[in-house]
């Protein structure tokens, strides 16, 4: 398994670009299902989680042909089999979002109940709830999840609780069913925004991606299109709380302010000095930053995405910070291994109060998931000597040519096979 080498204690310099983001890619990759004509997807990052979502659809019967900017062409003409097994699903649990579209293109769809994960149960009822809402029959047998569908009606259909995924498998089943279904207590992640478009230009009728109510009127058949994934929000908060912590100052293209607001107002209260424009972001401090507290919640709250990047952070900032988790029921899996660097962190329930020390001392570190693995990366950054991060794939699930951006940026890091 490869390991990440890092040097810390060099403030990070310079400009990098952003990739295309993980979270809007997978479903809208999925979302070539729904459709018999060719689905074209550009600036899709090049990722493990992509892969599999990619050798997933390959495995249905998909037509998959990647061209040399990592364009990637799409086109479900037949499906051999409406069906995602264990081997796959178990690596990665956004294999669920290939429900909402087998049952509405081919009235059947059979799913591996994905199981838990490190940071939390991460149960998929509200997925269910919802195809059920709209007429399918649904089963749980063997670990499978079994729909089926003569034809999907539209159906109003209230959220529990908010899913971002249950959110993007219902408004993708509802872009085909007859009538037409309301979500709401809907998902309003940019990603969710970011499916809808590309529905769109399919010719689905969805309105309303982005809040919590989003109306989607079926019609008979969608049709090929070509469209552009939005920037990695999460990934571009990454660099700038890695930037922020270790004194550094850096400028990130191909991105999006408007959608990291949360994040950036954070930054700014731990002392950065923020400009943006369109598609730039640029992040200037002096020193360490000062302890921030940080709640997550659904967007545009502060997103559970960022909270153990943040937990980095207050780690060496002036001050007590605390840290609570609201989205996941297991999420502090980063905290042992923070302290294993010199980190002062006490966890009670779901809050973690992180005490700021002068510095972290490097050691060897375990990535349990992929924004875990994140923080550990920025805890070497930080400290002083060498640190060793172990099962680097968590990282590669999520961060594109981390060690090379990183590099660029003046970080002295390594892969080591
Ligand atoms: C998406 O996961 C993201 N993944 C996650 O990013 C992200 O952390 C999460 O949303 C929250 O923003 C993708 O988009 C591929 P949820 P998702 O359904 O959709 C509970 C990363 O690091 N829940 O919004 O699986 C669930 O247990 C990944 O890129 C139910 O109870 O998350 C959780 O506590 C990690 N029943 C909460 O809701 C359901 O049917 C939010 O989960 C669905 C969810």
């Amino acid at each position: 398994m490869d390991k990440l080498v890092i040097e810390g204690g060099v403030p990070l310099a310079g400009e990098i670009a952003v990739s295309g983001a993980k979270n809007a890619t997978l479903p809208i990759l999925t979302a070539a299902l729904l459709t018999t004509e060719p689905l074209t997807v550009s600036n899709v990052p090049h990722l493990r989680d992509v892969t599999t979502m990619l050798n997933l659809l390959a495995q249905m019967g998909v037509r998959v042909s990647i061209d040399e900017r990592l364009g990637v062409e799409l086109s479900s003409a037949r499906i051999a089999e409406p069906v995602a097994p264990y081997e796959l699903v178990k690596t990665m649990r956004a294999s669920v979002l290939v429900l909402g579209p087998l049952t509405a293109r081919y009235g059947e769809a059979r799913v591996s109940l994905p199981g838990g994960c490190a940071i939390g149960l991460r149960p998929v009822d509200q997925h269910l709830k919802g195809l059920q809402a709209m007429g399918a029959e649904v089963a749980i047998e063997h670990g499978y999840i079994s729909v089926r569908a003569q034809r999907l009606r539209g159906a109003r259909i209230c959220m529990d609780l908010v899913t971002v995924t249950g959110t993007e498998n219902i408004m993708m089943a509802a872009t085909l069913a007859t009538g037409t279904t309301v979500i709401e207590n809907a998902a309003r992640e940019p990603e969710v925004a970011d499916l809808a478009h590309c529905l769109n230009a399919m010719g689905a009728r969805v309105r309303g991606a982005g809040s919590d109510v989003i109306t989607i009127e079926g019609v008979d058949r969608l049709h090929g299109a070509r469209y552009r994934v939005m920037p990695d929000r999460i990934e571009a908060g990454t660099y700038l709380a890695a930037a922020a912590a270790t004194g550094g100052s850096i400028r990130l293209t191909g991105t999006r302010p408007d959608i990291l607001d949360a994040v950036l107002e954070k930054l700014r209260e731990a002392g950065a000095r923020i400009t943006t424009g369109p598609d730039w972001i640029a992040l200037e401090t002096n020193g360490a930053p000062g302890a921030v507290n940080v709640r997550t919640a659904p967007y545009p709250a502060f997103p559970t995405d960022m909270q153990a990047q943040f937990m980095a952070l207050d780690s060496v900032a002036r001050g007590t910070a605390l840290v609570t988790e609201t989205v996941f029921e297991n999420r502090f899996m980063h905290v042992q291994e923070l302290k294993r660097l010199g980190a002062d962190i006490e966890v009670e329930g779901n809050t973690a109060v992180v005490k700021g020390v002068a510095h972290l001392d490097g050691a060897t570190v375990m990535a349990t998931d992929l924004r875990a693995s994140a923080s550990l990366v920025l805890g070497g950054l930080i400290a002083r000597g060498a640190t060793t991060v172990e099962r680097v794939y968590h990282i590669d699930r999520g961060y594109e040519r981390i060690e090379e951006k990183l590099s660029k940026l003046g970080a002295r890091i390594r892969r080591v096979r």
